[in-house]
C-alpha cells in the first residue's frame, strides 16, 4: 500500500513561489520573456510563477518522455511535442517541476540553445541534488529536496496525485 506525507504545505510553496516571480521580475526588468513549462508536471508550477512575474510574458509548452519504470531514469529522452513559436532573440525561462538525474533538462537546454534565445534560464519548483548524474545549472529553484519520490502541485505517480496542493512523499508501507 501506498501512503502520502506531507512536505512543503501549500502556503509555503505559495511564498516561495511569490519570491521567485519577484526575483525573475528584477532580474529580467523592463525585457518581455517567455516561459516555457515541459509537461505535464509544470503545469501548475508555471502557472503560479506566470501570476508572479510582473513582466511582458508569454508562455508556451514542450513535452518529452524518459524512457525508463515509473520511478527510474533510462537516461534516454524522447521529445513528444515541441514549442510552437520562435525563440530566436528571446528571453527563454525552461519551467520544469523538478530536476533528478538532470538528464531531461541537459536534452532540452541543448534543444533549446540551438534556437538560438538571447538568454536561457531554468527555474525548477524543486532541485533532488543527491540524484544527479549529469551537471546542469538551475538559475532558479523552488526547494531542495532530499532522494525521496515527491507527488503533488503538478508531480505525479503514474499520472496520479498532481492535484494535490502540497508536496508529498509516497511512502510505501506493508499492510500488517
Ligand atoms: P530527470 O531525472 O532530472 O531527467 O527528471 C525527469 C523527470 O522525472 C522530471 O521532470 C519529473 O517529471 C520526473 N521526476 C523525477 N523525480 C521525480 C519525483 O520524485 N516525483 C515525480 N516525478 C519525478
Ligand atoms: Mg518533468
Amino acid at each position: 500500500m501506498q501512503t502520502l506525507r506531507s512536505l512543503i504545505s501549500h502556503d509555503r510553496i505559495a511564498a516561495r513561489t511569490a519570491e521567485l516571480g519577484q526575483q525573475i521580475s528584477a532580474d529580467f526588468a523592463g525585457e518581455p520573456v517567455i516561459l516555457i513549462g515541459v509537461l505535464k508536471g509544470a503545469a501548475i508550477f508555471l502557472a503560479d510563477l506566470a501570476r508572479q512575474i510582473t513582466l511582458d510574458a508569454t508562455f508556451d509548452f514542450i513535452a518529452v518522455s524518459s524512457y525508463g519504470s515509473l520511478t527510474q531514469h533510462s537516461g534516454e529522452v524522447k521529445l513528444l511535442k515541441d514549442v510552437d513559436e520562435s525563440l530566436e532573440g528571446r528571453n527563454v525561462i525552461l519551467v520544469e517541476d523538478i530536476v533528478d538525474t538532470g538528464l531531461t533538462l541537459a536534452y532540452l537546454k541543448k534543444l533549446l540553445w540551438a534556437r538560438r534565445p538571447k538568454s536561457l534560464k531554468v527555474a525548477a519548483f524543486l532541485d533532488k541534488p543527491s540524484r544527479r548524474l549529469q551537471p546542469v545549472e538551475l538559475d532558479y529553484v523552488g526547494f531542495e529536496v532530499p532522494n525521496e519520490f515527491v507527488v503533488g502541485y503538478g508531480m505525479d505517480l503514474a499520472g496520479r496525485y498532481r492535484n494535490r496542493k502540497d508536496i508529498c512523499v509516497l511512502e510505501s508501507s506493508k499492510a500488517v
